[in-house]
């Protein structure tokens, strides 16, 4: 039988190096841990704390501007030159939170709304730090998928099509971008302290209509 198999429409998750994260997680655990007002902590039944996730650290601590930044100027390049949406100007930070998670802990699968770019910035990591990025074709239980169970052996023909989701080590000082419809998030996780600080991005300008104020 002759045969073509055709890999279309590549799935992006772009990894940039971010300078100075060592300060980022110092500042949190000697000043964000400690004193933070607890209305801004929301603490999940999984052993995951989330820090300003409902309002924007960088907006309550001028010091990490620095930082904001950083993850803009990535942000932008990732956005503008490495997916090609060079009509848009620079991305903007529209939120960004802390997340400390302990051992055992377990990241729902979710994805971001509101947002063209999101990413994760690793400050606390060891060798077994992993997030999980779910296939872009397969949904939540929410959808009217009609699901089946492919073979978790390896496919004869070299093919990767049947996996449902893929775990990318990570490690601190790592910053992921990827498009914020795609679902993600992370078994028990086995690091103690796991840090991160995720956010969410929009261009300034977007189809020629809507533009960040
Ligand atoms: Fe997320």
């Amino acid at each position: 039988m002759q045969w073509q198999s055709l890999s279309l429409f590549a799935t992006p998750v772009i990894k940039i190096q971010i300078p100075g994260y060592l300060q980022a997680r110092d500042f949190f655990f000697e000043r964000i841990n400690q004193q933070v007002d607890a209305a801004k902590v929301r603490k999940e039944h999984n052993h995951i704390t989330h820090y300003f996730s409902e309002s924007n650290v960088f907006k309550a601590f001028p010091e990490l501007a620095w930082l904001s930044d950083e993850l803009e100027k990535a942000g932008t390049f990732a956005y503008c030159e490495l997916l090609n949406y060079r009509k848009s100007r620079d991305l903007k930070l529209t939120n960004a939170w802390f997340n400390l998670c302990d051992v055992g802990g377990v990241q729902n699968r979710h994805s971001h709304a509101n947002c063209r770019l999101s990413g994760t910035l690793y400050l606390n990591t060891d060798d077994n730090t992993r997030i999980r990025f779910m296939h872009p074709l397969s949904t939540s239980s929410m959808h009217t998928e009609i699901y089946d169970q492919p073979s978790e052996d390896d496919n004869p023909y070299g093919l990767g099509f049947h996996f449902p989701f893929v775990d990318v080590a990570v490690q601190a000082g790592d910053c992921l971008f990827w498009p914020s419809q795609l679902h993600h998030g992370y078994d028990t996780n086995k690091t103690p302290n796991r840090l991160s600080l995720s956010f969410n991005l929009m261009p300034q300008h977007m189809n020629t209509i809507y533009q960040i104020v």
